[in-house]
Order: C-alpha cells, then sequence, then structure tokens
C-alpha cells in the first residue's frame, strides 16, 4: 500500500513542518459501519490482538473524548442546520488527524473505530436534501484535505434491521438509529466500499470470534 499519502498530504498542506518530514512509518485501520454493526467491539479486538502480537497501538474513534468531540454530541442532539452538525464532525476530525500522524509517525499502528468514511455515508445521506446526487463528492471535497489516508478501512456489513434490534436492547435510540435512514447509509456504504480499493467489507451478521477472526486473516497478520 501506498506509504507516503499521509506525509504527501500533510506536506502539501504545511500542517506543520514537524509532521510534513517523514513518512508515517504505523499502520493506519478505520472500521467503519452503520450503528449496531459491532465496530466498537471488532475493533477493540482487532486493536487487543495487534497488541499482543507485539506492536504498539493507539485505539481511538470518532466523535473524539475532547472539546471538539463533546461539541459533536452536542451538535448531534442540538444542531438545527445539517450543516453546521457535518462541519463539526470534520472539525473534530482535522484536529484528530493531526494526532494520528503523529502517532503514525512515531511508528504505532492507529485503530479508529470511526473516520471519514462515517461523514461520507451518514452526512451525503443528511446533506442529500439540500445537495443532491452532489454531496457525496461534495462532503469528499471538504474531507480530503484534513485526512491522513487509512491503509485498510473495514467496513463491517450488516443488515439495518439486524443492527437496530441489536441496538434496542442496549439503549434509548439516537436520531441516526432508525431502519429507513440506516439504509440509506449503508447504501452509501457499499458503494465506498466498491469504488475504493483499500476497502474491505466483512459479514458482520456472524459470531464476534468469526468476525474477528476474518478481519485477521485478511490484514492483521501481515
Ligand atoms: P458512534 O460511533 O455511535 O459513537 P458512540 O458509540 O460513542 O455514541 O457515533 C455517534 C453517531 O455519530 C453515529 O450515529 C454516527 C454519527 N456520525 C456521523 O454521522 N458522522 C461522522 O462523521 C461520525 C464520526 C459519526
Amino acid at each position: 500500500m501506498d506509504e507516503s499519502r499521509g506525509s504527501i498530504m500533510l506536506r502539501d498542506l504545511a500542517l506543520s513542518s514537524s509532521l510534513a518530514e517523514d513518512a508515517l512509518s504505523g499502520r493506519f485501520f478505520a472500521f467503519e459501519g452503520i450503528d449496531g454493526s459491532g465496530k466498537s467491539t471488532i475493533s477493540q479486538a482487532f486493536a487487543d490482538r495487534l497488541e499482543s502480537d507485539g506492536k504498539s497501538v493507539v485505539r481511538t474513534a470518532e466523535p473524539t473524548p475532547t472539546w471538539l468531540g463533546e461539541q459533536v454530541r452536542r451538535g448531534n442532539r442540538e444542531a438545527r442546520s445539517e450543516f453546521a452538525e457535518m462541519f463539526l464532525y470534520v472539525a473534530d476530525r482535522a484536529e484528530h488527524s493531526v494526532r494520528i500522524a503523529e502517532w503514525l509517525k512515531a511508528g504505532r499502528s492507529v485503530v479508529c473505530d470511526r473516520y471519514v468514511g462515517s461523514t461520507l455515508a451518514y452526512q451525503s445521506v443528511t446533506l442529500r436534501p439540500y445537495l443532491g446526487g452532489r454531496a457525496l463528492e461534495w462532503l469528499r471535497t471538504v474531507n480530503d484535505p484534513i485526512i491522513v489516508r487509512p491503509d485498510v478501512t473495514v467496513l463491517l456489513k450488516i443488515e439495518p434491521e439486524v443492527a437496530v434490534e441489536r441496538i434496542a436492547g442496549r439503549r434509548e435510540r439516537e436520531k441516526f438509529e432508525h431502519v429507513e435512514f440506516l439504509r440509506k447509509v449503508a447504501m452509501v456504504y457499499a458503494r465506498l466500499a466498491a469504488e475504493d480499493p483499500t476497502y474491505l467489507v466483512v459479514d458482520a451478521m456472524a459470531s464476534q470470534e468469526e468476525v474477528l477472526e476474518q478481519v485477521w486473516e485478511q490484514i492483521g497478520k501481515y
């Protein structure tokens, strides 16, 4: 895979000279999927396994547990503009990306629960009423300058009905956790995976052990 992807981007942007100079040597794994797909559990288990395999691993997630992530969660509850909400996700990611680049540069592997794929998939649905068919391309343009490109994005694929069933037993449903909405999000995820060879699609209807095994077999042991 392209080792230089992150550094080229950061150099182009001149985000910081110390970040821009060196190639990012760790590997960057992003986990994506609709709510209830099990990505938090699987990404945690994957990170644990990488660690027991001797790697230095940072496990991280979006929305982040920072002041920007707090605003994202607040926006998720209170924003009346879908654009305001989207820019909060992007602001949180811009800051997060700087830290991710630092971890990778230090030779650590990064396992991230939700990253740019979440904005492309979820916000292209919420912004479709305003941007129509241009939504996805527009979101790519907004995100491209502020991301570190993952080496692999694992997409956990699950039927929206099953995902919502799983969530129902867990907590009160949040605004994005409805079948009709998640079906649309899942369709965008499928398109992202079809267009991007760095996506790995995994059947998340299987047991946790089986899902982890599939992910490990394909990307973990290298
Ligand atoms: P989630 O992974 O469910 O976080 P937590 O388990 O900590 O609540 O993410 C919260 C919601 O935010 C989820 O419904 C997906 C949504 N989301 C977006 O719509 N766009 C984004 O860019 C991100 C990161 C999340």
